[in-house]
């Protein structure tokens, strides 16, 4: 795959040219160049701060010095000095003649790089807690991990997504008790996600009333632990009928997983477990204290950790403990992300601090990203004691506000062949554009209307642009020719979409590293309003050829550019709305 780093042109362009007048290092002068594309394209510049090249002299007049003997090329149509700065414009023709065919001929592939080409990299999200509702931070885990997953392929990664539940520990005791008490097979077999839910709510009262039900749920939760067999047939039952119900729901906002995995994996019993304890115990981490086996971390500020109980249960930090050392061994990963809110920073923290004292050589390959809370006014998505909310219910809610919204528009619903399905996918994309629209650790608050309109920067708008793109190839009563002069293409807006293409593969490598959703979704917004200053202008029907050719090309290679984007925020392209 030819991938060509516009960003990267540009910056050995300056470097080798600052290097041959200065003599000093290329590599250095790269560095120096901001590894950032100018906010407008049509008439930014890259700069360098003089004073960091460390020449001998005055750096105002050194920057008038370099401005004098740097040779203008077909790169740069000049450079000036700004007091200590230097600044460089781009010439555009540098890159656009060769930037159309590229696109077209790579189509979905466009902007994808080979950077983690034969490394593996384990993301693990969503990891919602069964018998728990959904709640918004599972939903943001799996916004974001998704993306995470996508961008992660885009930039040559072999990825393995795990969905690591939530389901060990007491209180799956408990939900056992409880299900023996009001559970209904059949109620469990139709929506096992809310009737265990449901169970789940009614047994917990009756233990707050009366503390001999937690004895039960311990009682039953051992016996889980000790492989007691009816005990685990009726758990495992819970779990594989609610995983049923998941990949449904996950199907529907296009997520899939590699890997159903879960706390029950490492169980105390487990030989995983076993064999971390083990080491734990030869390198002498453990300490007890009252009874519980503990390491202290308070030498790093991180508290002390407490990896077995007194009554020698093990804690959720010592399962995630087992689980990445028994991920490395079967993966051999080189990069493992959990996403997960900012909320249990502190945990992971501790869990890396852990690994890295057992001495394990992939412990700086391990990353939380982390993410802040959606916040709601409505109350509409709480979950805890306001309106318990699945994510169910969230994809039903935005699925009809959606058609409310589409239905104003009388003539245009008429036309739509599939409104539920294009209501579903739309209202889906606005809320993950939503979610994805400022940087992951702020918190934001889930606005309905805002989200939801085909004005401003949101979801709709974007599957808007995708959609007036495809309408003007099928209505176009010819295919792009092999080969498109693109000197037609002359008005600044033109030239300005093509600018935007160009960027993609910069885009797609710079969130690689940073997996900042938000830079997609700021740049398919960008390229949304280049395509829509475009098409306001320049028609391809009823023109010269020649012209048309070019336009429709340049309309085919923004369509292309936008769907690569929207896929790997994990949104569906759509063709029509
Ligand atoms: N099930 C947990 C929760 O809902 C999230 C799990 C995060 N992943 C992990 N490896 N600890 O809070």
């Amino acid at each position: 795959l030819e991938t060509v780093h516009i960003l990267d042109e540009y910056r050995h362009a300056i470097a080798n040219e600052l290097a041959r007048i200065t003599g000093l290092d290329s590599q250095f002068c790269f560095n120096l160049v901001e590894n950032k594309f100018p906010k407008d394209a049509s008439t930014g510049d890259f700069s360098i701060a003089v004073p960091r090249m460390k020449l001998p002299g005055v750096p105002a007049e050194i920057a008038k010095d370099l401005e004098s003997k740097f040779t203008v090329n077909s790169t740069f149509a000049s450079v000036k000095a700004a007091g200590v700065f230097l600044k460089f414009y781009v010439s555009s023709n540098y890159f656009r003649d060769r930037l159309l065919p590229r696109v077209l001929s790579q189509g979905e592939k466009y902007g994808h790089n080979s950077v983690g080409f034969g490394k593996v990299s384990i993301v693990e999200f969503s990891s919602p807690n069964i018998a728990k509702p959904f709640h918004v931070g599972h939903l943001r885990s799996t916004i974001v991990g998704n993306f995470i997953d996508n961008i992660q392929q885009a930039n040559g990664w072999t990825t393995v997504t795990i969905n690591y539940l939530g389901d060990w520990g007491k209180q799956y005791g408990l939900l056992a008790v409880g299900f023996n008490k009001y559970g209904d097979e059949a109620k469990l077999a139709a929506d096992p996600i809310r009737h265990l839910f449901e169970v789940y709510v009614k047994i917990n009262a009756d233990a707050t009333a009366d503390a001999t039900v937690h004895d039960e749920a311990r009682a039953y939760f051992s016996k889980m632990e000790d492989g007691d067999k009816a005990a685990l047939g009726l758990w495992r039952k819970f779990v594989d009928l609610s995983i049923v119900k998941y990949r449904e729901i996950y199907g529907r906002v296009n997520v899939g997983f590699d890997i159903y995995s879960g706390e029950s994996q490492y169980s105390a019993t487990s030989p995983a477990t076993k064999l971390v304890g083990a080491k734990m115990r030869e390198l002498g981490l453990l300490k007890e204290d009252q009874g519980a086996q503990v390491i202290d971390l308070n030498e790093h500020k991180l508290g002390v950790a407490i990896i077995e109980k007194r009554d020698g249960g093990l804690m959720y930090l010592s399962r995630d403990v087992a689980a990445a050392i028994a991920r490395q061994k079967e993966f051999k990963f080189d990069n493992m992300i959990y996403v997960v809110g900012s909320q249990q920073d502190f945990h992971f923290k501790q869990l890396f601090k852990i690994l890295e004292m057992m001495g394990v050589p992939w412990a700086e390959k391990c990353q939380h990203v982390n993410f802040g809370m959606i916040k709601s006014k409505d109350g509409n998505m709480s979950t805890r004691k306001g309106t318990v909310v699945f994510l169910e219910d969230i994809l039903d809610n935005v699925q009809e506000s959606m058609l409310d919204v589409m239905k104003r528009n009388e003539a245009k619903y008429a036309q739509i062949q599939n409104p539920t399905h294009v209501a579903d996918v739309i209202g889906i994309t606005a809320v993950m554009v939503q979610d994805m629209s400022a940087r992951r650790n702020k918190d934001y608050e889930f606005n309905w209307d805002r989200m939801l309109a085909f004005e401003g920067d949101t979801g709709p708008y974007l599957q808007y642009a995708h959609t007036r793109l495809c309408s003007i190839e099928r209505k176009a009563d010819f295919e792009v020719p092999a080969t498109v002069d693109v000197s037609q293409l002359t008005e600044p807006v033109a030239l300005t979409l093509l600018d935007v293409i160009a960027m993609y593969p910069d885009i797609v490598r710079e969130v690689g590293s940073s997996l900042e959703p938000c830079t997609i979704v700021s740049y398919a917004f960008r390229l949304s309003h280049a395509v829509s200053n475009c098409i306001e202008a320049l028609y391809v029907m009823n023109q010269p050829q020649e012209i048309a050719s070019a336009r429709l090309a340049l309309y085919k290679a923004a369509r292309i550019t936008l769907g690569n984007a929207l896929r790997s925020l994990g949104v569906i392209p759509l063709e029509r709305m």
